[in-house]
């Protein structure tokens, strides 16, 4: 059994080895991710369009990722554990940020949380951190950010705005952050970044230059519920397609009466079934009888 993968761990992978994160909401698409090979699962507030079926993501509670986090680590995984922090839960004061931090980590059991944000985010970043609570960053466009965006839009297209991505990448690593998700961003600017944060940053639409890459769970196996799947996205295989199918072919059978069949069913020893049918015969009759009877009664 390889070691349970911790924070220093991917700390340590900056320049190394590609990191492989992705998203799992759930105890059987933890295990999934986990036999794969996940070196970061991170149950993103993402939960709320991916498998609450919401528009956005601005709906998602911290008992919602509580209780999704929870369900994740009972799938036991090696993958370190990261629970997304959702919106509101670290825009008020520290002390709440630091409230809602601890229950991911003491109610759902993850190893470190994930908040969106650049520089602005370094004060409550350093009140978590001072809870011994590892903390990822996350910058470029953040769908917590959509109407102050004005949607979800590719983020530090212009020269000034992906200086200011840079400082913010900056700030975030200063604050003491272990890791940096780069989100929908030119290749060029999360190449940047890449060179200058001494932390390992993750893309998803962020080109090929990240120390590692994260995407929806449901999106590369392709499980989603739409047909719209970002530009960004490789979709893998078509379990949604696969699972349709195989739904339908069970409806046929058990139409036709083809399901179940000898080998999904029970048997009882063939003496107590003379038995039962003695005792069922003698209380209601035979089979012929009951026939008998009910016709009558029409
Ligand atoms: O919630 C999420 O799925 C995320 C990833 C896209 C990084 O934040």
């Amino acid at each position: 059994m390889p070691d349970k993968t911790t924070v220093p761990m991917i700390r340590a992978r900056k320049g190394r080895d590609k990191i492989r994160m992705v998203t799992a909401y759930d105890y059987p698409t933890a295990r999934i991710a986990d036999r794969a090979g996940a070196d970061v699962i991170l149950v993103g507030d993402s939960v709320g369009n991916v498998v609450l079926g919401r528009p956005d993501t601005l709906g998602v509670t911290v008992d919602e990722i509580v209780h999704h986090t929870a369900a994740v680590m009972r799938a036991e995984p090696q993958a370190l554990v990261v629970a997304d922090m959702p919106w509101l839960s670290y825009h008020t004061t520290s002390e709440d940020a630091v409230t809602n931090a601890a229950r991911m980590i003491r109610e759902g059991g993850a190893a470190a949380v994930k908040l969106e944000g650049g520089a602005k985010r370094a004060v409550v970043i350093k009140a978590i951190l001072d809870a011994e609570i590892p903390v990822q960053g996350h910058i470029g466009l953040t769908p917590q950010s959509v109407h102050a965006m004005g949607g979800m839009r590719v983020q530090g297209r212009e020269a000034d705005a992906a200086y200011e991505l840079i400082s913010d990448a900056k700030a975030l690593a200063d604050a003491g952050v272990f890791s940096i998700v780069l989100e929908g961003v030119p290749d060029v600017l999360a190449e940047i970044v890449t060179r200058e944060v001494d932390v390992p940053t993750i893309g998803i639409g962020a080109g090929a230059s990240c120390d590692g890459q994260v995407l929806v769970f449901h999106d590369v196996v392709g499980l989603g519920g739409g047909d719209y799947l970002p530009k960004f996205v490789r979709q893998y295989a078509g379990l949604a397609d696969t699972a349709v199918e195989a739904l339908a072919r069970w409806f046929e059978d058990v139409q036709s009466g083809a399901f179940p069949g000898e080998a999904e069913t029970y048997h009882m020893p063939a003496e107590s079934a003379a038995v039962l049918r003695e005792l069922t015969e003698s209380a209601f009759g035979t089979a012929d009888e009951l026939m008998a009877d009910e016709a009558m009664e029409k």
